[in-house]
């Protein structure tokens, strides 16, 4: 059985051991520290898996930037990280899940991120130039996503500029 909640302070630990041990480097578990300490930081969408009271998923969403005519806080879903032990057993899958069912509730409008296009084209995510959305890195269309929630308008468009925290990754 898979819960998912809100991180809380005595999570820090064990979330940074999570992200290092599915990276296999510190530079995820460093992005979500600093990205807490900045003004980028969603309590609500730093979520945790347990099973059994144990830690061992994590995902965080925090606010990026869209620059386009004006300039737009948008979601960039980045890192997710699923303890090497408990992978391919729909924990990665159901953090996703709850973590866009909440974006939705906040009436955010658009999701953003960089990562496998098998694993996130099934909840909706597309190339983000199919919505006129530019990646800042040089890397394959395919590879760099965004998912339009229903707060999405068609302003929502430019290019994507990470915040400093983001430097280390
Ligand atoms: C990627 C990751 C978050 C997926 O979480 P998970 O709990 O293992 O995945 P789930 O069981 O919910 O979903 C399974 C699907 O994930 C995808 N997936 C899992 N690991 C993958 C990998 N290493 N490469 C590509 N796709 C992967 C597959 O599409 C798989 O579906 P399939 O078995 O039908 O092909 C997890 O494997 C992880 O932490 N990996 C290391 C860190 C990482 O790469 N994070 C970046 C995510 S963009």
């Amino acid at each position: 059985m898979i819960n998912i909640r809100c991180e809380t302070l005595p999570d820090y630990t064990v979330i940074a051991e999570v992200n290092t041990l599915a990276f296999g480097q510190e530079n995820e578990a460093k992005l979500v520290e600093e990205i807490r300490r900045s003004d980028r930081y969603i309590p609500k969408l730093s979520l945790v898996a347990e099973i059994e009271n144990f830690v061992v998923g994590h995902i965080l969403f925090s606010y990026i930037d869209l620059v386009g005519e004006e300039t737009l806080q948008v979601l960039g879903l980045a890192p997710l990280a699923v303890h090497p032990k408990f992978q391919r057993q729909g924990i990665g899958i159901a953090l996703i899940k709850a973590g866009l069912e909440i974006a939705e509730t906040k009436k955010e409008a658009i999701v953003i991120v960089l990562g496998y296009p098998h694993f996130y084209t099934r909840f909706g995510f597309q190339p983000s130039v199919v919505y006129g959305i530019e990646s800042p890195f040089p890397v394959p269309e395919d590879v760099f996503m965004v998912k339009p929630l229903q707060s999405y308008q068609k302003k929502y468009k430019g290019k994507v500029v990470y915040p400093a925290a983001f430097n280390g990754v």
